[in-house]
């Protein structure tokens, strides 16, 4: 078979490759190789059942993990198109979500979803370091980039300090800026965890994609040049959209 040939190298007599997954492995080889480039169309589910001899259902089955994993995107009428590459983020510097889509000649955009005051959580009080009754105002926003969805945060800032962000203010700007120029603060450094979720209902329905897709959660406790705390947030980011790098370098025999 033509697909199972053009695939050999990959294909081990022992452990043979489901044929979804050969079909996936040559549709990714060409994108690697800019045979296929981002905004082409590909070949239709019936193209690809009738060239390679497979089932419609296994060139959907391929169509469709690529999909979830951000390769190519599905248009409604129009067809299956390879998608732009995923935006890298690095994880070293302090950055916003404004300065980061700038950054990258993308127009970042923010729809506040809701913002609130409530006694902070046992957790949530101990990582911003606040007393048992303290208040947090909780701020919830979908960032968008280029109008597309990219991101949905709940950002916790202890209300002793920030209760005076308006929501207005928070609906059209970055919340870096209203930290360090409305009140002042000066961000100095931030902790901040990455891990894999599943996007629940209500995430899916606001980052428009389906529900189960992997998102990445990064947790993030940003400090002042004081070192104390001045936000923590839960930013859940589109798996299909991000991925972030980290220069690792290696410690020397000997140094130190
Ligand atoms: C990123 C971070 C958040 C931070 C936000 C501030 O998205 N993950 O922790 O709150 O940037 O972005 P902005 O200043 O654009 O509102």
């Amino acid at each position: 078979m033509e697909l199972m040939r053009e695939v050999a190298a990959l294909t081990s007599q022992r452990h043979p490759v489901p044929l979804y997954y050969q079909l996936k492995t040559l549709l990714c080889q060409m994108i690697d190789n800019d045979e296929l480039k981002s905004g082409d169309c590909i070949p239709s589910e019936r193209e690809l059942s009738e060239k390679y001899e497979i089932s419609r259902m296994t060139v959907r089955q391929a169509i469709t993990e690529m999909v979830q994993e951000g390769l190519l995107i599905r248009k409604q009428g129009k067809g299956t198109f390879v998608a732009e590459p995923k935006i890298e983020q690095g994880l070293i510097s302090l950055s916003s979500f404004t300065e980061d889509m700038l950054q990258r000649g993308l127009h970042p955009s923010t729809r506040l979803l809701g913002t609130r005051v409530e006694q902070a959580s046992r957790r949530v009080a101990k990582i911003l370091s606040l007393g048992v009754d303290a208040r947090v105002m909780v701020v919830e926003r979908l960032r968008l980039a280029d109008g597309l969805p990219m991101a949905l945060e709940f950002s916790h800032l202890p209300y002793s300090r920030c209760g005076d962000l308006k929501p207005e203010d928070l609906g059209g700007s970055s919340l870096y800026r209203l930290l360090e120029e409305r009140l002042g603060i000066q961000l100095g450094k931030a902790r901040q965890t990455l891990e894999p979720v599943l996007a629940d209902t209500h995430e899916a329905e606001l980052l428009e994609v389906e529900k189960g897709s992997p998102l990445l959660l990064l947790e993030r406790t940003t400090l002042d040049t004081l070192g104390v705390p001045v936000e923590f947030v839960r930013s859940f980011y589109r798996g299909d959209r991000y991925k972030f790098y980290v220069e690792l370098i290696r410690q020397q025999k000997g140094a130190g």
